[in-house]
């Protein structure tokens, strides 16, 4: 076996042997480093006849790529050993707050309308009402039929609805508001039931106002003997809570809704100073609900036959979020700029506080 071959050989072994990435480097260099046997073999093939040049220079570049291999292969193998024990061996807890004392580093906002949905799940579940869900896709019989809006009564006009392609016997909608939760919930048959629903609803409409995705939020209370009084107020309450203004007046003005009867909107007082909307102060009256006793048919279409009553009301989540954050323009919900969601976004840490009881 000659020098070179030797070499080659213990060159690999000494790879195979090495513990650790400092002592892989000084194999490296050992090798292939100015004073190592590649170097000296190289100067040497000068000193060759052509045939042996050839054949010499064939097996060092032979032995220059297999051990290039193998060492990186070894370092391969530290490098994920190295993860693998910090993963082990080191925590880390993503929920703590960053420090904010380096300042370059920018805080994640809670968007406001995940703040507000928070508030009202926190105040409606206080006053009693439990969290339910409907799907976001629904049939026509629990968006429009069960709510005492049968086929081409004018009241489907009020709702820009998106169809979703007939498949089968049923027609499919983007559910258009909240209320086909009221429906779910009453066909479990039970009561007392008081729940509340919140989440995303579809119209086909798009200005200042209006966003083809929006949400809402719905409750119902049903039971023996609930009247209008309870409807006054449990809505009165909610509201003085969720603006935070005891002084906050409302006015319950009669109006229409399908599945209500009798039904009313829900106006608060308010003033308008320098273009602004100032709740719970002056004559003025801003409307931000609607609501009513549940209608027969309804309680009929659900299957509910018992002597009983309810109230229901529903409510635009932007809206009470934009009465009570001051923004201004709906579609900024929904463009993530990042001005915007800085601005009327909440430090996750802010839970909302709730000085109630
Ligand atoms: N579903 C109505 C809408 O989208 C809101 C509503 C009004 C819900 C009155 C109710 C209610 O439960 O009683 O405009």
């Amino acid at each position: 076996m000659s020098k070179l071959d030797k070499e080659i050989q213990s060159s690999l072994t000494d790879i195979e042997r090495s513990k650790n990435l400092l002592e892989l480097e000084s194999i490296r260099i050992k090798y292939f480093g100015k004073n190592g046997i590649i170097n000296s073999e190289m100067r040497k093939l000068s000193t060759l006849s052509i045939e042996e040049k050839k054949e010499a220079g064939k097996k060092l570049n032979n032995f220059k790529e297999v051990f290039n291999n193998k060492v990186l292969q070894k370092k391969v193998f530290f490098e994920s050993e190295e993860i693998n024990q910090k993963i082990k061996n080191e925590f880390l807890d993503p929920t703590l707050p960053i420090r904010s004392n380096l300042g370059v580093i920018d805080e994640g906002k809670v968007h406001l309308i995940t703040q507000t949905i928070e508030e009202i799940v926190s105040i409606l579940g206080k006053m009693g009402l439990s969290f339910q869900e409907g799907p976001d896709i629904e049939d026509d019989f629990h968006n429009f039929t069960a709510l005492n809006i049968p086929k081409d009564h004018p009241a489907r006009q009020m709702h820009d609805t998106f169809y979703i392609q007939n498949t089968g016997k049923t027609e499919n909608v983007l559910r258009t508001h909240t209320s086909p939760v009221q429906i779910r919930s009453m066909k479990k048959g039970e009561i007392p039931l008081k729940i509340f629903a919140p989440g995303r609803t579809y119209r086909c409409d798009s200005d200042i106002t209006h966003t083809p995705m929006f949400h809402q939020v719905e409750g119902l209370v049903v039971d023996k003997n609930i009247n209008f009084a309870n409807l006054k107020w449990f809505i009165t309450n909610f509201c003085k809570i969720f603006f935070k203004n005891e002084e906050l007046k409302l006015r319950f003005r009669p109006s229409f809704f399908p599945f209500t009867e009798p039904s009313a909107e829900v106006d608060v007082n308010c003033t308008h100073e320098k273009g602004k909307v100032i709740l719970g102060k002056g004559t003025d009256w801003m409307e931000i609900m609607g609501c009513g006793m549940v209608h027969p048919n309804v309680f009929k279409a659900s299957g509910f036959l018992d002597n009983i009553t309810g109230f229901a009301f529903g409510m635009g989540i932007e809206r009470l979020a934009m009465l009570k954050y001051g923004a201004s323009d709906l579609r900024d919900f929904f463009n993530n700029d990042i001005r915007w969601l800085k601005h009327f976004g909440f430090s996750y840490l802010n839970l909302p506080d709730l000085n109630w009881d």
